[in-house]
């Protein structure tokens, strides 16, 4: 199969994704270019990709699925008979059905499974699972899972890709975890500016629309005055449920291929 130019394509709010589809996509173009769909501006844009395009799609496992972005992840994303590789990043607990989600939705928009995997990524709730991930033994991991995918793609034709998970899907769990801005807001708006789903109002950045917030967290990570949190205990309490059970063993990454 006849390559042209790679693409990396990713939802990525705190940058986990983000390092594994840029990863494979330097592995696999040298050069490529990025499409961030975690900006709204970037989705509502019609992105539509050739046969000659090889497309690394990355998203964060949400509760076992992909996350629920209004408007639809890849709405205005299409393929044409387009190779794709489909990734998911998942915080040390498991992915579920995100990763069959993905083929999914990127094979009814016009895309050919070359490849999936599922990678482990720093947790959006907790400093210890997943912490420092990718590390050597990731990267290495991309090395093979990189040569696996240009074998694939020196073969003739692609036999269909099956990968993890059931369907229906695991029904979607509405996050407990909505952070507002506290007592050190200065109203800067750089929350807003970044949240992915538009969920907080550049005139009223101390208020999140809780109907909308993903729980991603990363206005609370980059709030220049460190002045976002999540209020009550949800998210202590979902920190220990989720280390008390997850913290070991160390999940691997795993790769299915056609
Ligand atoms: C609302 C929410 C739900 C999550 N659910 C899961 C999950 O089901 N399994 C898991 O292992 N990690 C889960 N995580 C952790 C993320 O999948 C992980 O941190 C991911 O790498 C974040 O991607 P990003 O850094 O590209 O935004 C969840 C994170 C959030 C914010």
């Amino acid at each position: 199969m006849e390559i042209e130019r790679v693409y990396a394509v990713y939802f990525s709010p705190t940058h986990g994704t983000r390092r594994y589809v840029e990863g494979l996509a330097a592995r696999l173009g040298g050069e490529y270019e990025v499409i961030d769909l975690t900006r709204p501006a970037v989705r509502a844009r019609e992105w539509v990709f050739g046969p000659k395009d090889l497309v690394i799609f990355g998203a964060p496992v949400y509760a076992g699925r992909l996350p629920e972005v209004p408007g639809g992840l890849l709405d205005r994303v299409r393929g044409d008979r387009t190779p794709a590789v489909f990734t998911v990043s998942y915080g040390n607990r498991d992915y579920d059905d995100a990763l069959l989600e993905e083929l999914d939705l990127c094979e009814s928009r016009g895309f050919v499974g070359v490849a999936a995997a599922a990678w482990i990524a720093p947790h959006t709730f907790s400093d210890k699972l997943g912490a420092g991930r990718p590390d050597g033994s990731d990267e290495a991991a991309m090395d093979r899972f990189a040569a696996l995918v240009r074998e694939v793609l020196a073969r003739d034709g692609l036999p269909p890709l099956a990968v993890k998970g059931d369907r229906p899907y695991k029904e979607r769990k509405v996050s407990s975890v909505c952070p507002v801005g506290g007592e050190g807001c200065t109203g800067c708006g750089a929350c807003a500016a970044l949240c992915p789903v538009g969920a907080i109002d550049p005139a009223r950045p101390r208020e999140t629309d809780r109907a909308v917030c993903l729980g991603c967290l990363a206005c609370v990570k980059s709030c220049p005055a460190g002045a976002r949190a999540v209020p009550g205990d949800a998210l202590p309490a979902l920190r220990k449920r989720l280390e008390d059970s997850f913290l070991e063993p160390r999940k691997e990454p795993e790769w299915f291929l056609p």
